[in-house]
């Protein structure tokens, strides 16, 4: 029997009748010898044993469209499986087949298989199906891009670990360090560029579950166009999420200031002030991406490539302002620090000089335009009823 299926690809031609007639007899006679109690009548469904008493078989494939898709289904695998494990049947997700002969493949490549197959995900997961059909993979995949990603390309339904703690639905450690090479598979180039930044680095080389992954800043099931002025707009926040976390980054020596001091400098009082008005205009001052970087971002110390050496950082103020040409250019941006009597002390210092001058000034207002109410409507006053 497996020597007839390993040699035959899809067709059961007229030759094969005959043998297909014989098959049909092993898939009628294997529940019984299998070890499972008879088949209740009202659970018709043919059981895994059945499946896999052919598509255990190694080396089984098929030809669709004249590319060959391998047929063999990993037994262990399957049963250590999450789907394995919950009991869910080959036929739950498999409801065309019944038994053998199948009914026939319609795709047209092994490309179009998939993409037909992946809906039966929709029965028993339709809240990730809904996120997904907003999702820019969906959009790419309705404007004709069959390269964009479905469920099965980020899950294999046969071999998918359970990802999330099945009590808390918290996501497990170690799926979180793999979600960056699941989207390597199609992006590959930023996967790499990732690899060495400095969150890409912690979570590949030490495992370091607190950086970011891919889906913290694009989400999963529903990841948005980056490319939008909305999106760019919000990256602010979406790097605050961790880096105001005092918690999170005193582990590291890391400032949590750097979203303030953001916001009230001159480029990021702008974004915020959009970002809350306007959040799908485009603006042209910086945010936190154009100094750092996106997926390169490095160690602001990093010897070669880190913003704290000055012609590292001119570089990038040079974007936007293409006429700065000296390094002390850089000085005009007083980088994350507030300033004190130390660091920046003549901003510091005018600051400071405001502090009090504005108050002094606004105070001297005041009292000037009391004493002049005083005067018109009191003094004037008396002076009146003495007439
Ligand atoms: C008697 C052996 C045999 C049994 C039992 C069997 N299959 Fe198959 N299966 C095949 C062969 C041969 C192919 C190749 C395509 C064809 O001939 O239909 C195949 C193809 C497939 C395919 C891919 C293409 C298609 O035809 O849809 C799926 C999916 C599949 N089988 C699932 C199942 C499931 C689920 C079961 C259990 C209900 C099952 N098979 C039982 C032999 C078997
Ligand atoms: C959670 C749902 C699910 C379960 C459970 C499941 N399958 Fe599948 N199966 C799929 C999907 C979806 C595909 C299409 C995969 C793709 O895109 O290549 C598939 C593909 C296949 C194929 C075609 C070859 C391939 O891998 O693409 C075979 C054969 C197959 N399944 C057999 C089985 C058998 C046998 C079982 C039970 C032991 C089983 N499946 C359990 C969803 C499932
Ligand atoms: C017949 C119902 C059924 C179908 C169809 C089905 N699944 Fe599942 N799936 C489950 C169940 C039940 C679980 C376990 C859920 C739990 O315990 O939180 C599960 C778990 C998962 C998990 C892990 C979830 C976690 O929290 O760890 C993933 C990923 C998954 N399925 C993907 C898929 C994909 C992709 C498909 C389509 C190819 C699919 N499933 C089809 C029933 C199904
Ligand atoms: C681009 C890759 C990708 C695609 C496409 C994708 N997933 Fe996921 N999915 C993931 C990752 C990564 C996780 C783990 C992260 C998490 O749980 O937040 C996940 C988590 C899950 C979970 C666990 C519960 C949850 O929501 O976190 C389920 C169930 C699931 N996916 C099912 C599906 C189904 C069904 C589809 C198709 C409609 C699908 N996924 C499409 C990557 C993907
Ligand atoms: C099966 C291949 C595949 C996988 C796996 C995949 N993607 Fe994609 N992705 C695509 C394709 C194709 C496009 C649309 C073409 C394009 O714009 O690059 C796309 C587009 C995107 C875009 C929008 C790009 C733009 O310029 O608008 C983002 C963001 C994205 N994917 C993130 C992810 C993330 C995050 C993961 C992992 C969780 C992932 N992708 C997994 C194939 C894939
Ligand atoms: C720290 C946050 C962050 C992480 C981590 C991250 N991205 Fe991005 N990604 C962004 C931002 C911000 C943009 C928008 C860039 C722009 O303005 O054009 C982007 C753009 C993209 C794009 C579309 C533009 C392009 O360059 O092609 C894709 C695709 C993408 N990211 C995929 C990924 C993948 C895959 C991973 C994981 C290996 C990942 N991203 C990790 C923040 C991140
Ligand atoms: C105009 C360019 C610029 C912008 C915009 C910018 N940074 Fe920075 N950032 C720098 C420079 C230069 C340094 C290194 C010098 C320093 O220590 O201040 C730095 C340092 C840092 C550090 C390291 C702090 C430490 O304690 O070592 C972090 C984290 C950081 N920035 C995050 C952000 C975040 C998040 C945003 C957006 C809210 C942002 N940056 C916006 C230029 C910028
Ligand atoms: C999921 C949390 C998270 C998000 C989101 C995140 N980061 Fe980080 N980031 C970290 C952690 C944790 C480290 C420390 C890694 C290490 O040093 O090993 C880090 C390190 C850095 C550093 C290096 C600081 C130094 O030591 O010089 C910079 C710069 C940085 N992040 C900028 C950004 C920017 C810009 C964004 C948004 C595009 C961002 N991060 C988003 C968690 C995050
Ligand atoms: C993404 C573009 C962009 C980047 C990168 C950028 N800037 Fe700006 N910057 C602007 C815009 C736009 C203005 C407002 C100009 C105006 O209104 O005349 C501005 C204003 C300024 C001003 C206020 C004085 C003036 O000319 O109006 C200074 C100083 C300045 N930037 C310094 C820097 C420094 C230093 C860097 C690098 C660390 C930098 N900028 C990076 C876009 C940028």
């Amino acid at each position: 029997m497996s020597k007839w299926i390993r040699g035959n690809t899809l067709q059961l031609g007229l030759a094969g009748l005959a043998l297909g007639v014989v098959l049909l007899l092993v898939v009628a006679v294997l529940p019984a010898t299998s070890a499972s109690a008879a088949p209740l009548p009202q659970d018709e469904k043919p059981s895994d044993e059945t499946c896999l008493a052919c598509h255990q078989q190694a080396g089984m494939t098929v030809e669709i469209g004249g590319q060959p898709v391998p047929l063999t289904i990993n037994t262990e695998m399957f049963s250590a499986s999450v789907h394995g494990t919950e009991g869910i049947a080959c036929v739950d997700c498999h409801t065309n087949i019944t038994g053998f002969p199948h009914p026939e493949v319609t795709a047209s490549s092994p490309r179009d298989f998939s993409l037909e197959l992946y809906t039966t995900c929709q029965q028993c997961h339709s809240e990730q199906y809904q996120k997904v059909l907003d999702s820019v993979h969906q959009t790419a995949l309705a404007a004709g891009n069959t390269n964009a990603a479905v469920c099965t390309d980020c899950h294999n339904p046969h071999t998918q670990p359970r990802l999330t703690n099945k009590d808390t639905g918290e996501l497990l450690a170690g799926a979180r360090l793999l979600i960056p090479q699941t989207c390597a598979k199609c992006h590959n180039g930023i996967y790499e560029t990732y690899k060495k930044s400095v969150h890409g680095a912690a979570l590949t080389q030490e495992g370091d579950p607190y950086v970011p992954t891919c889906i913290d800043c694009h989400g999963v099931h529903n990841i948005a166009d980056p490319t939008t002025n909305t999106f760019r707009n919000s990256t602010p926040y979406l790097c605050a999420n961790c880096h105001t976390n005092e918690t999170l980054m005193k582990q590291y020596g890391i400032s949590t200031n750097v979203l303030n001091t953001y916001v009230s400098d001159f480029h990021g009082t702008t974004v915020k002030m959009f970002e809350e008005t306007y959040p799908d205009q485009p603006t042209n001052k910086p945010v936190c991406t154009d100094c750092h970087g996106i997926h390169d971002i490095l160690k602001v110390d990093d010897p070669n490539a880190g913003i704290s050496i000055k012609s590292n950082l001119l570089v990038k103020c040079q974007q936007c302002h293409p006429n700065a040409t000296t390094e002390s250019f850089t000085d005009s941006w007083l980088s994350h620090y507030e300033p004190s009597a130390q660091a920046w002390p003549l901003v510091y210092y005018v600051n400071l000089f405001y502090k009090f001058f504005i108050p002094a000034v606004l105070g001297g207002m005041i009292v000037f335009v009391l004493s002049d109410i005083y005067r018109r409507f009191i003094v004037r006053g008396k002076g009146n009823s003495h007439k």
